[in-house]
């Protein structure tokens, strides 16, 4: 029975209902369930009431964000925003008129708090401001005009110094922003595309590299053609500051290549979407750093026999044969070939660093490290079968490039 005390002092229509709630005391609440709903909607506080908390909440919002407290700044509108979802159903008649001013002033000053862009905050509040002040006089209240306050009312302290990820500051906003939150990358979640060795390993440039997280993209899409696109399903990911060709992407795993101008050291990575930008990835860069590719789940090489069918249990190679093993991040390449784009498929380019495999423990010839003609980012190792070794199904190879090892696999011998 609060409500009935806050009705009382504030609003003549309103006192009216309280007296009938005590002159039929228990039969007032009656007919159907829409009769009963506007009953009830008629002894809720009016615009008035509400409108006091709504403007102190503003307030709030506004010195939050100017103290760079956004997660405090985003609590504060999600608040406003409630109250205002009050309004809207016990005073359906200005329910349009809310949705608007929600649409219109609200929505923006959302996405700068998500932004953390005060720039952008400050603007979109003075235009919200006068938007409140239109709604007044649209409404025959012209003489309220909204003044924020000199000092933030908040009982609680804006200077936290606290750091606010997009993604945090779109969950508690999520109404106003909408569903879609900001990519995330997984701490060490950029790997070599073949060997997924987890950070802090290292990737090569012009490698394939693969990117987990989550809402990296709101669909799966894959490139169609080359040179690969910089921007795939309205996805980018950036690295240093440079956008990247994309091989795939999908909410959770990005493929991409690593561009051959990307220097050795630590670099950055950031995947931007339509629902904004993530945050930026720290990870490393070597001048060669192989994966070779495995069968799904396995460890065991997509490799080809001399005769080209796949290497297999089934399908095992003869020692002193070549088998053509498939890999990435071989690093710098002679003749160079440009980023994002097919190695030619009539000129070669070998690895410019020095290459090396054992098979089943003895050293094996390689006779050509370089990149998979036609592809993008994509090397190959053509290697021989030592003829001293044992066969079997599952035969250890392992292969160095620059004195770097990559992943151990197995091949088939016979
Ligand atoms: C849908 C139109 C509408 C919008 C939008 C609107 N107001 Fe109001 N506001 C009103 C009406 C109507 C009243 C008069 C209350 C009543 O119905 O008795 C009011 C009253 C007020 C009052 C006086 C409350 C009191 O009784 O002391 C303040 C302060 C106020 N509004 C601030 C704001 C602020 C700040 C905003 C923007 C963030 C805003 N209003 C947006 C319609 C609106």
């Amino acid at each position: 029975m609060q409500k009935k005390r806050i009705i009382g002092t504030t609003n003549g229509i309103l006192v009216i209902g309280a007296a009938l709630l005590l002159a039929q005391t228990t039969s007032w609440l009656t007919g159907t369930g829409d009769q009963k709903f506007d009953k009830l909607a008629g002894i809720q506080p009016g615009l008035g009431t509400v409108m006091i908390e709504y403007a102190k909440r503003f307030g709030n919002v506004y010195y939050a964000a100017q103290a760079g407290n956004w997660g405090m700044a985003a609590y504060q509108l999600k608040e406003a925003v409630e109250i205002q979802e009050v309004a809207e159903t016990t005073r359906p008649a200005r329910k349009a008129l809310l949705q608007g001013f929600e649409s219109n002033a609200l929505v923006p000053l959302a996405n700068d708090i998500v932004k953390q862009n005060l720039d952008g905050f400050k603007r979109d509040f003075s235009t919200m401001v006068t938007m409140c002040n239109g709604c007044h006089a649209a409404t025959g209240f012209s003489y309220i005009v909204y003044k924020l306050p000199d000092r933030p009312k908040v009982p609680a302290k804006l200077d936290t110094g606290q750091k606010f990820t997009t993604q945090e500051l779109q969950t508690i906003l999520a109404d106003l922003v909408g569903g879609t939150p900001a990519p995330a990358i997984t701490s060490g979640g950029i790997v070599n595309g073949a060997s997924f060795a987890l950070a802090p390993a290292p990737v090569a440039p012009g490698s394939i590299i693969s990117i987990f997280g989550t809402n990296l993209a709101a669909s799966t899409a894959q490139a169609s053609a080359v040179p690969l696109p910089t921007q795939l399903a309205g996805i980018t990911v950036k690295v240093n500051g440079t956008p990247i060709p994309l091989f795939f992407v999908s909410p959770g795993q990005i493929n991409a290549q690593l561009p051959f101008e990307a220097p050795p050291g630590r670099a950055t990575a950031v995947v931007t979407s339509s629902a904004g930008d993530s945050r930026s990835e720290t990870f490393n860069v070597a001048s060669s750093a192989i994966g070779i590719f495995p069968f799904p789940s396995s460890n065991r090489a997509i490799a080809l026999n001399q005769d080209g069918s796949v290497n297999g249990p089934e399908n095992p190679e003869g020692r002193g044969r070549v088998i053509v093993v498939f890999l990435t991040g071989q690093g710098p390449v002679t003749p160079p070939v440009p980023t994002g784009r097919a190695a030619p498929l009539d000129t070669l380019s070998p690895a410019a660093l020095p290459g090396a495999a054992t098979i089943g423990g003895s050293t094996a010839p390689v006779m050509f490290l370089g990149l998979t003609p036609g592809f993008v980012g994509l090397a190959q190792a053509n290697i021989q079968i030592p003829s001293d070794i044992t066969p079997g199904a599952q035969v250890a190879m392992s292969i160095t490039v620059g004195g770097q090892a990559g992943n151990t696999t197995t091949i088939s011998v016979k």
